[in-house]
């Protein structure tokens, strides 16, 4: 049977390990290590699809557990899967619920079973599990699929992240035995373990014996300092295998993309840049700019004066700042899309530096202009 998902090694940076490749999809490839824009609720917030494509992205997430809260999966599968009902013919990765249940809804009860929970939207009592999930994701049609983990919370103890990784180990095997469209959906499994290096090895080594197109890692960016985060990265990636992507769950922090991308991360996604944006948060070649700041209130010069998007080509600091002031939509789609052409533009600088050998130098001269506490 063919693999819905490939993962072809283009080749490693020798300066920094890290990997340059590209993920074969049903519905197209992309270059890594690459962002993934998020679109929880089958839209990237305020951006249509071109505009997306527009900026580079051949990949974006979106939300089980969003989407069988509403629409329901039934309805995306009646309007012919995900890609069509939200008019998107690239690329799109699922995730699971496993998080989202853990962080929006509330009276949850965990079983071996799964997880019966209440709608963050109208209190409904609802249950999912890895059978349902992969129901729900055959039904929304996504080229990568999530397996249905648990991500324990910074800081648990010992044994409840035991419990819970031998868990989603159980739940994984579920997820593989149920899904049904492994020839056009590739399905990923997420190693859990926390901040312990033992539970991280027996998550690794459960997982990878069960043959998945694709891992991720999970349970990181919740809260944990950074130097963990990165600990974790540099004994869990070389557990993975070398031929199949590698996906660092929630990550999208400037710094994080890049120390991840030197630690063999291939994938990343976060809300980061399109939930700062709507505040009015940019991210730019010199560092995070608050744009409702009044130092911008007569500035008529471009967000970032070395950005080539369609932001900075047109529009002046002023005037989005008088946009964000006013609370007009116009400006958050300004800054929403100033925000993800500027990780299209980080990834794509990444991948030119892999290719060169230099990604570590890359880094030094990153940080040294962007700052480095950039959460
Ligand atoms: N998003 C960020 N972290 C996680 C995780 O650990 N599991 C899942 N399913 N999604 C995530
Ligand atoms: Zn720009």
């Amino acid at each position: 049977m063919r693999m819905a998902i490939t993962y072809e090694h283009i080749k490693t940076c020798k300066q920094s390990g890290a990997r340059l490749g590209r993920v074969h999809t049903p519905h197209g490839s992309f270059d890594t290590p690459a962002f993934m824009p998020v679109g929880t609720q089958a839209t990237v917030k305020t951006m249509s699809p071109e505009e997306v494509k527009e900026m580079g992205a051949g990949i974006i997430l979106s939300n089980t557990y969003h989407l069988f809260l509403r629409p329901g999966h039934e309805t995306i599968r009646k309007a012919g899967g995900l890609h069509k009902f939200m008019n998107w013919d690239r690329a799109i990765l699922t995730d699971s619920g496993g998080f989202q249940v853990f962080s929006l809804s509330e009276n949850r009860k965990i079983s071996e079973e799964g997880v019966e929970f209440r709608s963050h939207l109208n209190g409904d009592k609802l249950f999912l599990s890895p059978e349902k999930a992969m129901e729900i994701q055959n039904a929304l049609g996504s080229d990568i699929m999530m397996a249905f983990d648990e991500c324990p919370p910074y800081p648990a103890t010992y044994e409840y992240v035991k419990a819970s990784t031998e868990r989603t180990s159980r739940w994984a095997e579920r997820c593989l035995a149920s899904h049904a469209r492994k020839d056009d959906q590739g399905l990923f499994a997420i190693v859990q373990g926390g901040a312990f290096e033992d539970l991280r090895k027996q998550s690794a080594a459960d997982l990878t014996s069960m043959d998945f197109p694709g891992y991720a890692i999970g349970g990181l960016s919740v809260g944990e300092p950074k130097h963990v985060m990165y600990e974790v990265l540099d004994y869990t990636t070389p557990l993975l295998p070398q031929h199949k992507p590698r996906y660092l769950m929630g990550v999208g922090s400037p710094d994080a993309l890049i120390e991840g991308s030197i630690r063999g991360i291939d994938m990343f996604d976060c809300v980061l840049p399109t939930r700062i944006a709507r505040n009015g948060t940019c991210m730019t070649s010199g560092g995070r700019l608050v744009i409702r700041n009044q130092k911008y209130a007569e500035d008529f010069g471009p967000l970032d004066p070395e950005c080539s998007c369609y932001t900075c080509r047109n529009y002046s600091r002023a005037y989005i700042r008088h946009l964000i002031k006013a609370d007009e939509t116009f400006g958050i789609r300004l800054t929403t899309y100033h925000n993800l052409h500027f990780l299209q533009e980080l990834m794509k600088n990444v991948r030119q530096a892999i290719q060169e050998d230099r990604l570590l130098d890359f880094r030094d001269e990153f940080f040294a202009r962007y700052g480095l506490n950039d959460n």
